[in-house]
């Protein structure tokens, strides 16, 4: 059965001390629910996130990570030393550092193949622009994305892959793609997965929505038949939010 991931994106956001302020306030509310519920904090309080999380059941990610075993790539960081610290799961092609640092498909794809070969998790994120959504180019857009990424890979790849939809007009903007927009992109990536592999690896992979996710509009967009959960920004910085939005479903 496919699995309801809800997901933290902290981006560049909270000190040392904000950190250990967030996730303290996080394990107090933390409750029983059937969502994976994960956090995704800067590259410098991962250890930290990760001794606190130690006993909860909510999980530690990476935002980030290269595709080099090691070596001379200053201010870089492996999948060694991520899964060192007991992170084994990265955000890869998320639209802010495809934007502002020129990762392309290529690049990507690089990233992927060695994360799957560390047995890492991904959340593999794409989605579309709005000069690309504006000229109805957006299936296209996304369908290259995902092929040229991630349709070279293995039938058991698959298991460690989680699909994240994220249009970019939408990322941290407050316009939210409507529930049926939603459902509508992620019925045709789950049909592309289908078509590319076969029905049973389109049902299991979690198809997760970002973009300006609220609890006020979580609950709708989560409703939809092929959306898996949320890849949250913005209100992932707030315990009481991300909660909210993670008791959603
Ligand atoms: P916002 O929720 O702030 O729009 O960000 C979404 C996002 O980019 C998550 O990766």
């Amino acid at each position: 059965m496919r699995k309801k991931i809800v997901a933290g994106n902290w981006k560049m956001n909270n000190d040392l001390v904000a950190t250990n302020t967030l996730i303290s306030e996080l394990i107090k509310k933390e409750k029983t629910t059937n969502a994976e519920v994960m956090i995704a904090p800067a590259f410098v309080n991962l250890l930290e996130a990760s001794k606190l999380l130690k006993y909860s059941s909510i999980i530690v990610a990476a935002q980030n990570m290269h595709f080099a075993e090691n070596g001379a790539y200053t201010g870089e960081i492996s999948a060694a030393m991520l899964k060192s610290i007991g992170v084994n799961t990265v955000i890869l092609g998320h639209s802010e550092r495809r934007e502002y640092f020129s990762e392309d498909d290529n690049l990507l794809k690089q990233k992927i193949d060695k994360a799957l070969d560390e047995h890492m998790k991904i959340i593999f994120c794409f989605g579309e622009k709005w000069e690309d959504r504006s000229v109805d180019n957006h299936f296209i857009v996304v369908e290259n994305q995902i092929k040229n990424a991630l349709f070279h890979l293995e039938n058991e790849n698959w298991e460690s892959i989680v699909l994240a939809y994220e249009p970019v007009w939408a990322i941290g903007t407050g316009q939210t793609a409507s529930p049926e927009q939603a459902q509508e992109m992620h019925a045709f990536i789950r049909n592309l997965v289908k078509k590319h592999y076969n029905s049973t690896i389109s049902e299991e992979v979690s198809i997760l929505y970002g973009g300006s996710v609220k609890p006020e509009n979580a609950k709708e967009i989560f409703g939809k038949n092929d959306v898996d959960g949320g890849l949250i920004g913005g209100a992932a910085l707030n315990a009481d939010n991300f909660m909210a939005i993670v008791n959603a479903f």
